[in-house]
């Protein structure tokens, strides 16, 4: 039997951008999916059943990556603990930990870099032309540094933090109507009809990359929360935040807050997590209240993908 856990994320800086090449900083977090694996001799049996659907058609996708006929013959318990559909990596960690199961059960040598692309090619089943960033943060964990220039090249590095990020918590503004692939196809659509215009956001944004990056390694102090801000600014200017959500944000920001969008956001009624930074738990809670709000705290830089045998 097999026990394999996989890291949802958070994306710090350059979103949306990442789809055009453009570099995106991203960690892996404190939230994952579970999925316990046995083999089993009559078919398919999934735990919860609703989720039935989701992991036979990814069994299929990694069977038909790998070459191999489909095989059902496994027996999968699911368990999230990373909010789903909210930005926050969950169909990502889902598609990892699923990929890494069945290559553990196939006769093909253990290799994680075939697991992640085995995995960006679940997501891509699921959100048409994703950048890879998501399926990659929850197989290495830590903080990636990404670039995808092109289908089949895909850069990153794996920070060695200097400076720890602190004081953040994730509120969640609300799931967005629409999927990562519609929001995907949003900022597309906007590409091809202004594109200086999402270029220079696109650009700005890799000055906010880049300004993490710095504070990570201790190069230089950005003040996280002007950086937080300053992204929220650009996604807001992609279309990529909800009227509410925007409010939300400057509700934030009022009580000495700074919040951002995290993944790829939502207009038609929210926009997913928040990635919220403040100094004082005590004034984010008080207001958290106030709002009918949860807020949670959240480490940024856990470890990714971990696969073990149990009995
Ligand atoms: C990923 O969480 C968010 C987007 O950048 C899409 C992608 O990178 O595939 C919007």
């Amino acid at each position: 039997m097999l026990k394999v856990i996989a890291p949802g994320k958070l994306i710090l800086s350059g979103e949306h951008a990442v789809v055009y090449g453009y570099p995106a900083l991203a960690a892996a977090v404190d939230r994952y999916v579970h999925l316990i694996v046995k083999k089993n001799r009559s078919g398919l049996l999934v735990e919860p059943f609703q989720a039935r659907g989701v992991v036979k058609s990814a069994i299929q996708k990694v069977h038909f990556s790998l070459k191999e006929k489909p095989n059902y013959n496994y027996s999968i318990k699911v368990h999230s603990t990373i909010p789903i559909g909210c930005g926050m990596g969950s169909s990502a960690a889902f598609a990892v930990a699923l990929s890494a199961s069945i290559l553990k059960y196939s006769n093909k040598p253990w290799n994680a870099g075939l697991v992640n692309d085995l995995a960006y090619e679940i997501e891509k089943k699921y959100h048409g032309q994703p950048s890879g960033v998501d399926n990659t943060i929850s197989t290495k964990g830590g903080y990636l540094w990404y670039r995808r220039e092109s289908e089949k090249v895909k850069l990153f590095h794996q920070i060695e933090v200097r400076k720890k990020l602190g004081n953040l918590y994730i509120i969640n503004s609300g799931k967005p109507k629409e999927s990562t692939g519609e929001m995907v196809r949003l900022v597309r659509r906007l590409y091809e009809k202004r594109q200086l215009y999402v270029k220079n956001v696109f650009s700005e944004m890799e000055k906010v990359s880049r300004g993490f990056l710095r504070y990570l390694l201790g190069e230089k102090s950005n003040e996280i929360a002007g950086l937080i801000k300053e992204n929220q600014k650009l996604l807001e200017r992609l279309g990529v935040v909800s009227f509410s959500t925007k409010k939300l944000v400057k509700e934030i920001e009022k009580i000495g807050g700074a919040a951002k969008v995290s993944g790829a956001g939502g207009v038609k009624r929210s926009s997913g997590i928040l990635l919220v930074f403040h100094r004082d738990y005590g004034k984010l809670s008080e207001f958290a209240q106030r709002h009918s709000l949860d807020v949670e705290k959240v480490v940024l830089g856990r470890r990714g993908l971990k696969v073990e045998k149990i009995n």
